[in-house]
């Protein structure tokens, strides 16, 4: 599922920027689909020539010696008239079969498997590719490092901004959205947690098989998949939808309360930012806290994943609020390009705040007049452009917090009812799709009745401190 509008826009900001040069040995050629999307950011993520619409993703996992083995089949309609195409990955594949015919295959730089079916794929033509392989995912460093997170009883995929290739061959970029079904088989009394609904579950000869099937659009860093032993609660929100939290038991006791003291209010918090978000986009939620030394939170569709630090002192539900407010702003409506990682960051930063507020912790303007005046005009933060933070500044705290600052700031700016339609707009009208900060800003002008083009400069385009805050007092 891509969004119609991302070809040309990539395509010429690819051209732009000469990005189709890649560094890779097998470069695009009539006929081979483009080895990267055109990313700005990550030229080598993703790839040209075909749409995914669904991955199924049929596993065996052994936690006692990380061995993931298994298939992936690809459902894709082929965009351009295909003799190979690429998909992204680093296990060892042992067969490639495409429309049910076995195909031809090698691997080439850090992490692409190209194909080459028997007979070429003509335009519109639909694609059905199965990948059968085996690996060790925690021993793959492609870049140096593994996204692959093991555990003592298990392995936990997560991270950002790629994670898929070390347990499913994909076209790795957000804006190629899919379904999923993940069937995954693990020893004896071992669980295994993916994104969406468990469908189903049922032991043979000492092995347990766990269905999850995510079943609205969903990008491939959003994908996750934790194998070990985990206690569940049940809930429902307001409105129903079924709430399944999963917690490690293997964390400290402090760690485990205020773990659960904190997730266990996402039916809570998801009721909350509906109410500025517009009703939740997915038929379930919850998360999940293994016991990783990993520090970072991820909004994994549905089962957000959560490393137990954040909850190490003290609940917080700060983080569970962000990585809820990130189902609307970054996994219902992804991004298209990396670039414009502030539609994410930014709005599930302000999501924190609005909760922030709802707890009786201080207002968002209170919250963003702190971070602007913490940071002097010549301090290094303010050289981080939230809409253009480069590759190496992608998931900057800068990107978070001067990017939640700006979105209060435009805020400011705009009459504040119209300001509130604009946030459950841009939801709303983009909902299981893809959207770009250009699209952001038209929208954002559209309800605010004027051009705002001076205010997107300055607050996400502009490597210095803005002059004023709050944005009202600005001139004009
Ligand atoms: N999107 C995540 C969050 O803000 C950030 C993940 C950063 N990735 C990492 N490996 N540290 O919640
Ligand atoms: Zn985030």
């Amino acid at each position: 599922m891509g969004s119609r509008l991302r070809i040309p826009i990539l395509a010429a900001a690819a051209a732009a920027f000469g990005l189709f040069a890649v560094s890779a040995s097998a470069a695009s050629e009539p006929g081979h689909g483009a080895p990267g999307v055109g990313d700005p950011y990550h030229p080598t993520y993703g790839n040209g020539g075909y749409d995914v619409s669904h991955y199924a993703v049929t596993l065996r996992y052994q936690p006692a010696t990380d061995a993931l083995t298994g298939a992936t089949t690809i459902t894709a309609k082929a965009t351009q008239g295909l003799s190979r195409f690429d998909l992204d990955f680093v296990l060892g594949v042992s067969r490639v079969s495409v429309n049910g015919r076995s195909a031809r295959f090698a691997t080439y730089g850090r992490h692409k498997l190209v194909i080459t079916p028997t007979l070429p794929i003509a335009k519109g033509e639909r694609l059905t590719v199965t990948v059968a392989y085996t690996g060790v995912p925690s021993t793959m460093h492609p870049d140096g490092l593994t996204s692959w997170i093991r555990t003592a009883d298990g392995g936990v995929a997560a991270n950002e901004p790629e994670s898929a290739w070390w347990w499913f061959p994909s076209n790795d970029h957000p804006s190629d959205k899919a379904t999923y079904d993940v069937n995954i088989r693990v020893p004896g009394t071992d669980q295994a947690i993916s994104n969406g609904v468990l469908v189903s579950e049922h032991t043979e000869r000492s092995w347990t098989s766990y269905h999850w099937r995510q079943d609205k659009p969903q990008a491939t860093y959003l994908a996750t998949l934790a194998v070990g032993h985990f206690d569940l609660t049940h809930s429902r929100t307001a409105t129903g939808i079924p709430v399944v939290n999963a917690y490690s038991p293997d964390l400290d006791p402090t760690t485990a309360a205020n773990a659960r003291a904190s997730v266990e209010r996402t039916g809570e918090i998801i009721d909350f930012l509906s109410g500025y978000f517009g009703p939740y986009p997915f038929d379930s939620a919850g998360g999940y806290v293994p016991n990783v030394t990993a520090g970072f939170a991820l909004e994994t569709q549905t089962r957000i994943f959560y490393s137990p630090k954040f909850f190490a002192k003290a609940p917080n539900t700060s983080v569970v609020a962000h990585e809820v407010a990130h189902q609307w702003y970054g996994d219902s409506v992804s991004l298209d390009r990396w670039s414009d990682i502030w539609l994410n960051e930014g709005f599930a930063g302000y999501a924190e705040m609005l909760w922030s507020e709802h707890e009786g912790n201080g207002t968002p303007q209170e919250i963003a007049q702190r971070i602007y005046d913490a940071y002097p005009a010549g301090d290094p933060f303010w050289s981080v452009k939230p809409g253009d933070p480069g590759p190496a500044r992608e998931f900057d705290d800068a990107v978070y917090e001067r990017g939640e600052v700006a979105v209060q700031a435009l805020r400011d700016t705009m009459d504040d009812t119209d300001f509130l339609r604009l946030l459950k707009a841009w939801p709303t009208r983009h909902r299981y799709g893809n959207g770009t900060i250009t699209e952001f800003e038209a929208l954002a002008e559209q309800y605010a009745g004027k051009d705002l083009s001076d205010f997107f400069t300055t607050w996400l385009y502009t490597a210095a401190k803005p002059a004023f805050f709050p944005s009202r007092q600005t001139p004009g």
